[in-house]
């Protein structure tokens, strides 16, 4: 079988025209997957649920014809594993019980095995329904960005309370993110092994960390994860998506080892070509707004990512997830533009 797509992407090729997909492409904007929603029971059954978990994670594939596919589940089920009480309130999002410092050093990660068994079932069945040339990406948070929701318990604007835990216990922080970490990559290991041809490292939250703690906090725990997942699977393909990292990504992209860089919105495009030039793929970059807006504001903004960073090895896709209120009309507008990109 040919490699796939995203796949040749991620090991430097330029495609023309892109591979594309988008980050949350299985999600409250098609009406196909309020409707699953609704017949699981609520999030988390859909997401530990491999048949229906299998259902919408290829509606966006059959809707739009994807280059690639994201298991659907989600980045707090390792904190679920490990007992933190999950659960997702409609309309105001997840919440858990906030984690002490004194239960830190008591997580026992191997409960990850049984937990999330029925997410390695979900991608085994998802690898065997999806057409042969659509890749599967396999997925997890990035330590610093799981560890933001156990310790505030919810999101937040700017993660004071993990910041602040930082600065007054930064070796139990060290210790958080290095559990979460092995207990992270043992996780993609298993959906690499289960059929994933590549995975995302999700760190939503690495924008509000100051230099030195971004490179203690984000870097480190992240550079662990590949290199235990390399250190098993040393072909395993892995994107970075760190969400504010800013002018700090080339370093990011060096440090951690990922093979390829997410870019958001607010991401210098000399940034991103610079990565580029050194032979790196870069997936994103077009604000999810745009996408909302339509119109004009869409497609000048498409053709700028595709001005930016087309002639290199690119992903096409947003700059961070899909908003409910995208219009369908609008996401099949995007994708036939990109796939009329010429080069
Ligand atoms: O299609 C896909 O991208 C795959 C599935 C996926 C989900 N979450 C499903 C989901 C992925 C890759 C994620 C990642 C995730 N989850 C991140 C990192 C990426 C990002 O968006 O920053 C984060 C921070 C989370 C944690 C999380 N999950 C929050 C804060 C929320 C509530 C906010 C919201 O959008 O509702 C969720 C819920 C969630 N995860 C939904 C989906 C489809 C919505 C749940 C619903 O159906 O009501």
């Amino acid at each position: 079988m040919a490699k796939r797509r995203l796949i040749q992407v991620l090991e430097g090729e330029r495609l023309t025209p892109p591979p594309i997909w988008l980050m949350r492409q299985a999600g409250r904007y098609l009406p196909e997957y309020r409707e699953t929603r609704g017949k699981a029971g609520g999030f988390l059954d859909l997401c530990y649920n491999p048949d229906l978990a299998c259902e919408v994670t290829l509606q966006p594939i059959r809707r739009f014809g994807f280059d690639a596919s994201i298991l659907f589940s989600d980045i707090l089920v390792i904190p679920d594993a490990l007992g933190r009480n999950l659960r997702f309130v409609e309309g105001e999002g997840p919440r858990l019980t906030p984690i002490t410092e004194e239960e830190i050093g008591k997580l026992d990660p191997s409960r990850g095995e049984e937990h999330l068994r029925p997410v390695i079932e979900a991608v085994r069945r998802i690898r065997d329904s999806l057409p042969d040339e659509t890749a599967l990406i396999g997925f997890c948070g990035a330590p610093w960005t799981v560890a933001t929701y156990m310790i505030a318990g919810r999101g937040t604007p700017d993660q004071a309370p993990s910041r602040l835990f930082a600065y007054r216990a930064p070796d139990v922080m060290d210790q958080l993110l290095a559990t979460l970490a092995d207990m992270s990559a043992d996780y993609l290991l298993r959906q690499l092994e289960a059929g994933a041809d590549c995975v995302q490292i999700f760190e939503s939250w690495g924008g509000v960390l100051e230099e030195n703690s971004f490179r203690r906090f984000s870097i480190l725990p992240t550079k662990r994860i590949v290199e235990r997942v390399r250190a098993r699977r040393p072909d395993a393909k892995v994107i970075g998506f760190a969400k504010g990292a800013g002018a700090l990504l080339e370093a990011y992209k060096r440090e951690t080892g990922v093979d390829a860089v997410g870019l958001d919105w607010t991401v210098p495009r000399e940034v991103g070509q610079r990565l580029q030039e050194q032979g790196t793929a870069v997936q994103g970059n077009l604000d999810p707004l745009r996408l909302v807006a339509g119109g004009r504001a869409l497609n000048e903004g498409v053709d700028a990512v595709l001005d930016a960073f087309g002639q290199g090895p690119l992903v096409f896709n947003l700059g961070h997830g899909i908003t409910p209120d995208a219009p369908l009309a609008h996401v099949e507008a995007l994708v036939r533009r990109v796939r009329d990109f010429k080069g």
